[in-house]
């Protein structure tokens, strides 16, 4: 039985009726004042027009590079479509040191581009010509397909240099400081955008595409007259456009003070980008962890946890001295768990304080703990996610995923379905799909979509 004081502790996590609802209005409000040219400036859902306009149909065919720099790993990739919906990828993974996200963004690029010499080298295709789909995902003022201006770094990113430049230049100048091979950069795209269009190239019915990973984000299909800043010529052709909401930023207004909570803003004040991204902050991989890890340190301050221990300051210190010691993934173990042998949860209690033996209560109080943060996160996707299927013109509409945080916690879809059923209008028929690879299929499938447009 869970104690009646780790329930009251956990209660500004559990939002309630009235306040799923208020916060639904809100951003339903944010998009409408992103998308329009007159309230833009001021908006926190920014609502970016990506210019992509046709979705895959399954046939596209050829061989494609794309580069996925964005979350934890940065990655190179070979993609071939094949046609008949059918695609392989060939990948690899390259570290970012942590000295070269907060660098100059000159040495990021060199170094992106140095990791791609090295793939096209081994896959020999040093002499061939190979349009390249760039997955850039930090928000972005498109100018064109190929042309982004970076808004603002996110997610512990702080290179020097780059903010309000076209990053597609930075990469295309560096690949020339090279020299070494023929590449062209055909397309900018964010990853959410990337799960779209991979989870579109399968099922025809995809208009919304959403990451919950490192960081949180969603895009969809949108007519283009709602798109004030679509440039006109694009208007003339195609009547839609997937627009980047770059919900991330939602918040940073105000609107979702109600129901931040003081762990909320801890982790606000001591992140690189204070005031920006409170969305994302209460959503994402990169600030989970640390969440559980605030509310673990008061629960510990008031005895609400390993209370026969007499080591409970020595757990604090262990919490206090490294903000990432709570690691996110420990919150999709521990609610996978089995009861009452709880064999991950203790392993995870073991390792961080070397406790042998954490009893039963403990283990059930972490689990709840863990619960609270990560179904509150659920909930508001899929508040933003509803808010988004809600303005699609179409009646069936199946919303792609992908990210760390959906993918590997057990029970992050299963949360999400439970908020989408209250508000998603009762005309619509709707589904969630795992995208496979969107940063790099998807990557492959914007520029492929591309050259088949032009
Ligand atoms: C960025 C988005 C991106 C999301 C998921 C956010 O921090 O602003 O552009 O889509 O992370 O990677």
């Amino acid at each position: 039985m869970l104690d009646a004081e780790v329930r009251e502790l956990m209660q500004p996590f559990v939002l309630s009726d009235y306040q799923v609802q208020e916060v639904y209005s809100r951003f339903c409000l944010e998009v409408a004042r992103g998308l329009k040219r007159s309230t833009h400036p001021q908006a926190n859902v920014k609502c970016f027009p990506t210019y992509v306009q046709d979705l895959p149909t399954g046939d596209e065919m050829g061989k494609y590079l794309a580069l996925d720099l964005g979350g934890t790993n940065f990655r190179v990739l070979l993609v071939s479509l094949k046609g008949h919906h059918d695609a392989t990828v060939d990948s690899q993974i390259y570290a970012v040191p942590k000295d070269l996200m907060v660098g100059p963004g000159v040495e990021l690029f060199d170094h992106i581009a140095g990791c791609l010499a090295k793939f096209v080298e081994k896959h020999d295709m040093k002499t061939a010509y190979l349009p390249l789909g760039f997955t850039f995902s930090f928000p972005c003022v498109q100018l064109g397909l190929k042309e982004g201006l970076l808004v603002r770094w996110t997610k512990g990113f702080d290179c020097a240099g780059v903010e309000g430049e076209d990053v597609g230049r930075l990469l295309h100048e560096a690949i020339q400081r090279r020299g070494d091979a023929d590449i062209a950069v055909v397309a900018i795209l964010n990853d959410t955008t990337g799960t779209l269009m991979s989870c579109a190239h399968r099922n025809a019915d995809c208009r919304v595409g959403v990451i919950v990973g490192t960081g949180c984000n969603a895009c969809y299909v949108e007519d283009v007259e709602n798109v004030d800043l679509l440039r006109a010529d694009f208007k003339k052709t195609k009547r839609s456009v997937i627009v980047n909401a770059e919900w991330g930023a939602f918040g940073e207004g105000g609107q979702l003070d109600f129901v931040r909570t003081e762990y909320d803003r801890e982790v606000d004040e001591k992140s690189i980008n204070r005031a920006e991204q409170l969305f994302e902050k209460m959503t994402a991989g990169m600030y989970l962890g640390n969440l559980v890890r605030l509310v673990l340190l008061r629960a510990l301050e008031r005895k609400l946890i390993f209370k026969q221990s007499s080591r409970r300051p020595e757990f604090a210190g262990v919490l206090q001295r490294n903000e990432d010691v709570f690691e996110t993934r420990y919150i999709s173990e521990i609610e996978d768990d089995t009861f009452p042998e709880f064999a991950s949860t203790r392993k995870i209690v073991r390792n961080l304080f070397g406790l042998e033996k954490a009893s039963v209560e403990d283990c059930q109080t972490l689990r709840y703990i863990c619960e609270c943060v990560a179904k509150r996160a659920a909930t508001l996707v899929a508040i933003g996610v509803s808010g988004l299927v809600n303005r699609t013109s179409n009646r069936r509409v199946i919303v792609g995923m992908d990210g760390s945080v959906y993918r590997y916690h057990p029970k992050f879809d299963a949360y999400m379905r439970q908020t989408l059923q209250k508000l998603v209008k009762a005309d619509k028929e709707w589904d969630i799909m795992l995208s496979e690879d969107g940063s790099g299929r998807g990557a492959a499938l914007v520029a492929a979509v591309a050259s088949k447009s032009k």
